[in-house]
């Protein structure tokens, strides 16, 4: 067992060597431009266009509406500014929740300094937003509604369904950030009924540097890049062939593991919550409920503990991450953690523990072991 023990696969994932054995041709020797006539270009064509059907048969999509960028934050992007701006003879007001990630909030703000007024709807305690308040916060001047599939830090599925019903019956554009819920929950375009998806291509065992944006046929969009037109204009720039072969790939082994994976995770995590609820008892408080959770995400707090002594003290172990920054002593507590209403003291000692698909029962073993004997001697 290699040490230290990697559980915070919500952060990034490593890259499957089934996806880097489809990348590796296109990295020595299939180099040819995708938009040149002759042969290695044509082909090259073709290898993104598996990938493009790989990827859209994953959630779902139809192959024309998938749209490759560098990352979900791209994705994101793109998503956001390109309906607003697509949009804004209709109106500026944009709908979104108080527990996104940055690459959707920093968005919004970029779009409140372009004329858009943003309303951030709460979340309940469990970390899920009330589709009532989305139909409440409904305008006539509303053009996107923007809201997550599953949160990064806590792990909670949202009820994107709910919200994709509302949005048809108003006519609003519905967007939701999947990075982290592609691979680990269905993520089906259709079922969810969203205009816009994205995705991550790191977070499902694809490497870093590419992303995908799904886009429901007929919904009109403003690019936010201008060149030769390739990706139908939207965005363009000579193709990343060998990043695009490796998220199709990573998208059609999702697929075909999907079961085995889901079990998977969701046995380490149970069988780690048990081991230490087993030794710390009360002192382990899971921040949401996990039925409504990523098969993968724990997110805990230890009673009295700091997250980040916590962290620190067993990094040499084990990798976990914190629902905290700590800057020259200061405990800043995370926005997810806040909206959540998390008392600061259970915030202060949250930390999200994550596994991945090939997590082992020896590593779940051990991190037990090691959590538990730093949450004593923290607690002494
Ligand atoms: C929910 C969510 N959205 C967007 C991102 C941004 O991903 P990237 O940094 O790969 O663009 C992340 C990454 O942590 C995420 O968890």
């Amino acid at each position: 067992m290699e040490k230290p023990i990697y559980l915070d696969y919500n952060a990034t994932t490593p890259t499957d060597p089934e996806v880097a054995a489809e990348m590796l041709p296109y990295l020595q020797t299939h180099f040819g431009n995708p938009s040149s006539s002759y042969s290695i270009g044509r082909s090259n064509k073709e290898a993104i266009e598996k990938a493009r059907e790989q990827v859209a048969n994953l959630i779902n999509a139809k192959p024309e509406e998938i749209f490759f960028t560098s990352c979900a934050t791209e994705s994101n992007n793109l998503a956001i500014r390109g309906i607003a701006m697509a949009n804004q003879q209709k109106g500026k007001h944009i709908i979104t929740s108080s527990i996104e990630h940055p690459a959707v909030t920093e968005v919004c703000k970029y779009l409140v300094s372009q004329g858009f007024e943003i309303t951030y709807l709460p979340v309940e305690k469990s970390g899920t937003v009330n589709p009532k308040d989305v139909e409440n916060a409904i305008r006539k001047d509303t053009v996107l509604i923007t809201i997550m599939h599953a949160n990064n830090e806590v792990g909670t599925i949202q009820p994107i369904q709910e919200i994709g019903e509302i949005a048809q019956q108003n006519k609003i554009v519905f967007h939701t950030d999947a990075s982290q819920s592609v691979g680990k929950i269905e993520a089906d375009v259709n079922k969810l009924g969203v205009d816009l998806l994205t995705i991550a291509g790191h977070k499902l065992y694809a490497p870093k540097g590419i992303g995908a944006l799904y886009i429901r046929k007929g919904t009109q969009i403003e690019n936010l890049m201008h060149g030769a037109g390739q990706e139908k204009g939207i965005r363009p720039g000579t193709e990343n062939i060998i990043h695009s072969v490796g998220l199709g790939k990573a998208c059609e082994i999702a697929a075909r593991d999907f079961k085995k994976n889901q079990l998977k995770m969701q046995a380490s995590r149970d069988t780690l919550l048990d081991g230490l609820i087993s030794q710390l008892g009360n002192k382990v408080h899971v921040n949401v409920n996990l039925e409504n959770c990523l098969p993968n995400t724990l997110s805990v707090a230890f009673e009295n503990i700091s997250a980040h002594a916590l962290a620190s003290f067993i990094g040499n172990d084990v990798l976990i991450s914190t629902g905290s920054a700590c800057h020259s002593g200061e405990t800043t507590i995370s926005s997810v953690l806040q909206a959540m209403n998390l008392d600061f003291r259970t915030a202060a000692a949250t930390v999200r523990i994550s596994t991945g698909k090939k997590t082992t029962e020896a590593e779940i073993d051990f991190a037990i072991e090691v959590i538990i004997n730093a949450v004593k001697k923290l607690s002494l």
